[in-house]
């Protein structure tokens, strides 16, 4: 830690809370990181003791803060607290500002307000530069604890909803193969949130409810995620089968809760996964309590827009038959998710493969063994050749072990179809209008570039 490192720390605790106008966005990502508390907001003042510095500059190593700053003469520490304090302000700022470069300032918001005349950098540029408080983990989870308290009703609704703040995302879009059409929806979505003041202003507020509709495995929720990841958004995941284990009494408000949290952390993705699932509880003779969520949540569902609440809705589904035109009618696009043509599966297959070595190596011909397998299935293949390989004490695979891989992989894939012939699953039933027949129109393009 240098004692330039500290110094700065400080002056941006002074300006921010000296500045009202600032807010938790214009600090750099990692004074908010030590600064969150588990809450929502940074609250003023906010002060830097000898801790406070450690955890902002840890890179691992212990060090100590105050020995950074001691041999400077305008600086003091509490002993008691540990804060660390300047004994003589203006002094204090012009040796900053001496020691200081345009950089540090750039890359600090907070500076850039008070002292970017000096550097030459605009408040502006610098604040377009910070990471948004919004892409905070922290921020996203203590808004969540906030809005649904402590307790076991609490707990029950975490159980119905997994939320990801944009930092915690590893999907990555570059990562996913998508068809020209779902890369053609996902760039339409992208720009619809980026403008939707405008979109809203030309009175379109009907737009921003996606529906992505195909087999297992065939990149639903890492698309939706990854968008999330792509856009900075949090994202917040219900998963819908846990609406028919809740205890039924509380389903209908936690559905309403699920709202008010993606509202107030919107910008942001809601993605309701097994989407099918509701049109199952409606047909069957379920429990009123249970009707009664499924109702609150199409009714919030119908309430929510992208552009009046910024909360972008992705619906998914594995059995696209079994939804109702009640359902449908909700979406105003439909992403088709098929099976991967050969030309996708080479691709994924060397995005897989990035960080294997691997001798021989021949996208193209693993390709043509593998029709109708999934992008899952891929990944399988890949992780049952590398634990192959590693039986026989080998880091480094070929393609012959790959070979072997799929090989393996389609003999236990029919005994599982063997298996599911006896039983009268909906999953065989819908898997047939999901294949990658080639008829579809729009998939055989690799929409992917790096
Ligand atoms: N088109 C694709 N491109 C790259 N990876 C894919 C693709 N489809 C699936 N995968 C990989 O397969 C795994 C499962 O995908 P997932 O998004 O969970 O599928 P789904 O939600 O459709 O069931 C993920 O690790 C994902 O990266
Ligand atoms: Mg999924």
């Amino acid at each position: 830690m240098e004692d330039i490192d500290v110094i700065e720390l400080m002056i941006t605790a002074q300006v921010y809370n000296d500045n009202t106008e600032l807010d938790e966005s214009d600090l750099p990502p990692q004074v908010r990181k030590a600064a969150w508390n588990g809450k929502s907001n940074i609250e003023r003042p906010l002060e830097v003791s000898t801790d406070f510095a450690e955890e902002v500059y840890s890179n691992g190593e212990a060090e100590d803060a105050w020995e950074a700053v001691e041999r400077l003469p305008f600086t003091d520490r509490e002993s008691m607290s540990g804060e660390l304090r300047f004994t003589v302000d203006d002094i204090a700022e012009d040796w900053f500002l001496d020691n200081a470069d345009s950089e540090r300032i750039r890359d600090n918001p907070v500076l850039a307000y008070a002292y970017g005349e000096e550097f030459d950098v605009s408040y502006e540029e610098a604040a377009a530069d910070n990471r948004p408080k919004e892409a905070d983990a922290e921020w996203v989870h203590g808004l969540v604890r906030e809005v649904i308290g402590e307790g076991e009703e609490a707990e029950e609704m975490l159980e119905l909803v997994d939320i990801f703040a944009p930092e915690e995302i590893e999907q990555n879009l570059d990562e996913i193969v998508l068809t020209e059409e779902q890369e053609k929806e996902v760039k339409k979505v992208m720009k619809a949130i980026e403008h939707r003041d405008y979109l809203r202003e030309v009175g379109l507020s009907e737009i921003g409810k996606l529906l992505f509709v195909g087999p297992p495995g065939t990149g639903k929720t890492s698309t939706a995620k990854a968008l999330s990841g792509r856009l900075e958004l949090p994202f917040i995941e219900v998963k819908l089968s846990m609406l028919t284990s809740q205890y039924l009494g509380e389903t209908a408000k936690n559905v309403d809760k699920v709202f008010e949290i993606a509202k107030l952390l919107s910008p942001c993705i809601l993605f309701i996964d097994e989407f099918d699932s509701i049109a199952k509880t409606r047909d069957s003779d379920e429990h009123a309590a249970l009707k009664r969520a499924v109702n609150t949540l199409l009714k919030s569902i119908d309430e929510v827009s992208l552009v009046r609440d910024s909360v972008l809705l992705i619906g998914a589904t594995n059995h696209p038959k079994m939804l109702d035109y009640a359902a449908w009618r909700r979406f105003d696009e439909i992403v088709e998710f098929p099976a991967p043509d050969e030309r996708m599966r080479a691709e994924i297959f060397r995005i897989i493969t990035h960080e294997v070595e691997i001798e021989d190596f021949d996208a193209d011909e693993l390709a043509e063994e593998t029709e109708g397998l999934t992008g899952s299935d891929l990944r399988l293949v890949l992780r049952e050749a590398v634990l192959e390989a590693l039986t026989s004490d080998r880091t480094k695979l070929s393609q012959e072990d790959l070979l072997n891989a799929v090989e393996n992989f389609e003999k236990r894939k029919n005994l599982k179809e063997l298996d599911m012939m006896d039983g009268d699953t909906p999953l065989d039933d819908d898997s047939e209008g999901h294949s990658h027949e080639h008829g579809h129109g729009g998939h055989e393009h690799v929409g992917h570039n790096h």
